[in-house]
């Protein structure tokens, strides 16, 4: 049996002529070559999204939450996560709406899983969306981990769908290692009691 924690990494942009799925595209590859998880790439732009809520909160409703069909096949890839790498970019300061209603629309699909952001952007490289974004993953008790990979000035600093930087493979190994222990250190935990949410 394959025991290896399930690794969702979530392409967050949706716009025309996005960078987004360059970015996840490298890093389900270095991922597929650490090994340690089972690796999907989930993009948004494939899912119904829409801004407008249920009236009730998804913390609550459980799996009676109406949510629309087009997003279902989004809903199951979230519930079976045992980790995710959050591919961002930065816009205005903060993380792309399309990410925010992938958020919203779910609640224990997030809960005691562990979370890495890999961004990109201008001179911030996507720092101020991944801020924004621990926060608000915080709310819904994920688990953010402390090693993230951020690609400032992408468009000079990466060619042909890869960053030049050197080093950006084994900074995204330490990234991978450290979010394989806490997958698995939290999917055991998930195992022996419900968390006490
Ligand atoms: C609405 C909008 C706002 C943006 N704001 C910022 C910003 O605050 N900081 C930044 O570094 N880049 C910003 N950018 C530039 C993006 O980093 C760049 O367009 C990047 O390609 C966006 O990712 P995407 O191509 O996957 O959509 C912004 C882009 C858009 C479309």
């Amino acid at each position: 049996m394959d025991n290896k924690p399930k690794l969702v990494i979530i392409v967050g942009s949706v716009r025309e002529g996005r960078f987004g799925p360059a970015v996840a595209s490298w890093v389900a590859e270095q991922a597929d070559t650490h090994g340690a998880f089972d690796v999907t790439v989930v993009d948004l732009a494939d899912y119904d999204l829409p801004l407008a809520l249920p009236a009730a909160s998804p913390k609550y409703a459980g799996d009676d939450y109406p949510r629309p069909a087009g997003m279902a096949e989004l809903t199951a890839a979230l519930d079976g996560a045992d980790a995710f790498v959050v591919v961002t970019p930065e816009y205005n300061h903060s993380y792309p709406a399309s990410l925010k209603a992938a958020i919203d629309w779910h609640f224990t699909q997030w809960t005691a899983k562990a979370v890495a952001f890999v961004s990109y952007g201008g001179a911030a490289g996507g720092r101020h969306a991944v801020l924004h974004l621990e926060n608000v993953l915080t709310e819904l008790h994920a688990v953010t981990i402390r090693e993230g990979l951020a690609f400032p000035n992408y468009f000079t600093t990466w060619q042909d769908g890869l960053p030049l930087a050197p080093e950006a493979a084994g900074y995204a190994k330490t990234l991978l290692d450290q979010l394989a222990w806490w997958a698995t250190a939290l999917r055991s935990a998930r195992h022996a009691a419900p968390f006490p949410a």
